[in-house]
């Protein structure tokens, strides 16, 4: 299964054109639910604002070295490793769910544009890459969605408690298994069985409301993260602190309340 390129399978009903013009379809989607969003929330005009305030306290005027050496940390640190997360099983669940969907997604783009006619052979490293991908996603999604997620882990709510929230989180998921399962049926040869069929349909339809909710769900937060990211950072490198006064100076003391228990109330 790990080696299969589910693409071919397919190939053999849908055309590698259908296929190619379906990704762009959703890369499509996903600008126009990101744009609808933007001008809706109005966050890109508020964050541009806010910078511009921000940069007429600043206490000094960063070289563009300065400015490059921060946005390069902050590649690296926050975006890459999402340490705005901090440490622990957060992070982990994340890391592993966003490398697992990049994976996944590149796989697929490889596969569909490159090896996904009858007569192409597929190098194995892709279907590997395609598969590890779903399966971290699957993993690092799963591990957050029934027992991270703020409303499970600290408000004592049921794992099985739906809500708008959860269409993102739910959508990557289906979409990653419901990917995995349509390998594997494949795989198997079934010929003219239908199994493989319904998941092939059911990794359509999620992938649909993957692409086409972005405007309700929290898709855009992987493009609106590393900028505020790198805002925050090249504010605090510039003094200007996005315009929020210093930290007070007085010791840290919250007195013994605080250890009774892991701070997990949100
Ligand atoms: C392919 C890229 C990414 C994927 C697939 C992804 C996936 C997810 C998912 C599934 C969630 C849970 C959403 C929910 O609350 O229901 C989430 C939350 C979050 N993501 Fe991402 N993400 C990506 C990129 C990023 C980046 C680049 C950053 C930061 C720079 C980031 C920061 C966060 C934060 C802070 C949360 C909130 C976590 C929490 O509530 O514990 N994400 N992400």
């Amino acid at each position: 299964m790990i080696y299969n390129n589910p693409f071919i399978g397919l190939s053999n009903f849908v055309s590698p054109i259908a296929m190619q013009v379906f990704v762009i379809a959703m890369i499509a989607l996903v600008i126009l639910g990101t744009l609808l969003d933007i001008i809706h929330k109005k966050n890109v005009k508020y964050f541009f604002n806010n910078a511009k305030k921000a940069k007429k306290n600043a206490k000094i005027q960063l070289t563009t070295s300065q400015k490059t050496s921060v946005i390069l940390k902050t590649v690296a640190s926050d975006i890459a490793t999402t340490s705005e997360l901090g440490r622990g099983k957060r992070r982990l669940a994340h890391v592993l769910g966003m490398y697992g969907t990049i994976l996944f997604w590149i796989g697929s783009l490889v596969m569909i544009f490159c090896y996904s006619s009858p007569s192409s052979e597929t190098p194995s490293f892709w279907p590997i890459i395609w598969h590890v991908g779903a399966l971290m996603t699957v993993i690092g999604g799963g591990w957050f969605w029934f027992f991270l997620r703020v409303d499970v882990y600290s408000e004592a709510q049921p794992w099985y408690r739906i809500i708008k929230a959860d269409l993102f989180v739910l959508a990557l998921i289906t979409s990653s298994l419901t990917g995995l399962i349509w390998s594997y049926l494949q795989s198997l040869d079934l010929n003219d069985r239908w199994d493989d069929k319904v998941f092939l349909v059911l990794f359509i339809v999620s992938n649909l409301v993957l692409f086409g909710g972005v405007y309700w769900s929290k898709f855009a937060h992987m493009f609106y993260k590393p900028g505020a990211a790198i805002q925050k950072n090249l504010a605090e490198a510039d003094g200007s602190r996005d315009n929020l006064p210093p930290p007070a100076d007085a010791p840290e003391q919250f007195g013994l309340g605080i250890k009774r228990e892991e701070p997990k109330h949100y």
